[in-house]
């Protein structure tokens, strides 16, 4: 598979298997990736917490909020929920937290490409309940959760269409109940500007 390929491949995913597990070890080899990402100023001020047990992952699972845009739909159902997640955290004694944001996003985004790469679904997550995770996890104060990462078997199909210019962009179900994702086409996207 080639890199356009896997990068179409790896979308956020929200349905899982959840019969299938994921190994703490299959965790580890997506943390390894993200040891290789850049980081400001080779900082490197992320935390990689892996979570694969299953108690572990029943008391994260109602700390999340899943598709903003179907309010209709209540979050993955047992048989659907994620086996595993890596929680990504800024260590702020190394970088403030008002500057982890980009360092983070190349991160997780070179964990859901290794994923995919390996057929695992990924969903990044930025809306959880972050007093309640810091407590469960009794964390330092200098130890910040930034963003959870759905970690399990793809168990929905995909598809990504093309977005009109000024149409929605929120994401859909259609009626086989495909998970539809409207990218902006490469015309609404390339910015062609003189220099002066
Ligand atoms: C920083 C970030 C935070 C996100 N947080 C959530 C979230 O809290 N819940 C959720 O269901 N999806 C979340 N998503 C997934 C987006 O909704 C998803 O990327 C978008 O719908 C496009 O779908 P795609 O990733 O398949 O291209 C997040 C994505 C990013 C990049």
């Amino acid at each position: 598979m080639n890199m356009i390929e896997l990068i179409k491949k790896s979308r956020s995913v929200r349905r899982f298997d959840a019969s299938v597990p994921v190994t703490r070890d299959t965790l580890i080899g997506l943390i390894d990736a993200a040891r290789f990402a850049p980081t400001g100023a080779n900082k490197q001020p992320l935390r990689f917490l892996p979570v694969s047990e299953k108690a572990a992952c029943d008391k994260l699972f109602p700390m999340l909020h899943w598709a903003m845009a179907l309010p209709e739909w209540k979050g993955p159902e047992p048989n659907e929920r994620p086996a595993a997640y890596i929680v990504i955290l800024a260590d702020t004694e190394i970088v403030p937290e008002q500057r982890v944001a980009m360092d983070v996003g190349i991160a997780a985004q070179t964990i859901a490409l290794t994923a995919a790469s390996i057929d695992l679904g990924c969903c990044m997550l930025g809306a959880f309940k972050k007093e309640d995770l810091t407590q469960c996890l009794q964390l330092p104060d200098t130890l910040i959760p930034e963003l959870v990462l759905a970690i399990g078997k793809k168990g929905e199909n995909i598809r990504l269409v093309d977005a009109r210019k000024g149409n929605d962009l929120r994401y859909y179900r259609d009626e086989m109940d495909n998970h539809c994702v409207p990218k902006r086409t490469l015309d609404e996207l390339v910015y062609d500007h003189r220099f002066i």
